[in-house]
């Protein structure tokens, strides 16, 4: 296993990992497929800048983690957002924890100050790993996501970077 920072030639490799979520899980609101080209927006703040990092073992992405603004407006230039996506399979063996650790390095030497997560709060592995790398839990937005026949909340974690 090993990070490394994502090249435009992982970028099918890391909607195939998306793509994962979009179809069996509420870790992501999205809830259709992405595909290249229609969906490069998807890399628009890593293509600024941002930090994105792949996780592989023997070469083949098995999951990544990038960091994306939280807002355009200016004053908020310093505080991003995070995901994180592990391909099933390669779960609860450390990886996620190493990934998250790489990419928060990563957003401070970007000049990060803040960093954010939403969290559907029935994700108890991501809200679990958050806590364990010290983000706090800021608030819950109630009934804010409808996928899969179901109302759901969103659990936003916040950790400041400096
Ligand atoms: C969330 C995710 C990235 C975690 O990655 P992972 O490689 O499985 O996590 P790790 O093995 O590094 O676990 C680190 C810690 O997180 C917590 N954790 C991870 N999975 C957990 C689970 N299923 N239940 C409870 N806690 C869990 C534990 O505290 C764990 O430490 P421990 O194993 O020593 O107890 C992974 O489950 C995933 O990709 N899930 C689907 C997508 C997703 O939910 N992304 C987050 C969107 S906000």
């Amino acid at each position: 296993m090993s990070i490394r920072p994502a090249t435009q030639e992982d970028y099918q490799a890391i909607l195939d990992v998306y793509n994962w979520a979009v179809s069996d899980t509420v870790a992501t609101f999205d809830t259709e497929i992405k595909s290249l080209p229609i969906h490069l927006s998807f890399f628009k703040d890593f293509e600024l800048g941002y930090p994105m990092h792949v996780l592989t073992q023997d070469k083949k992405v098995i999951g990544f983690a990038l960091v994306k603004a939280f807002s355009d407006r200016k004053a908020y230039a310093r505080t991003c957002e995070l995901a994180i996506y592990i391909k099933p399979g390669f779960h609860r063996k450390g990886y996620g924890m190493t990934l998250m650790k790489s990419i928060l390095g990563a957003a401070k030497d970007f000049n990060q100050k803040v960093i954010l997560s939403k969290i559907e709060s029935e994700t108890v592995a991501s809200l679990e790993l958050h806590r364990k790398l010290g983000f706090e839990e800021v608030g819950t937005l109630k009934r804010v996501g409808y996928k899969f026949d179901r109302w759901l909340d969103v659990t936003i974690m916040q950790k400041l970077l400096s």
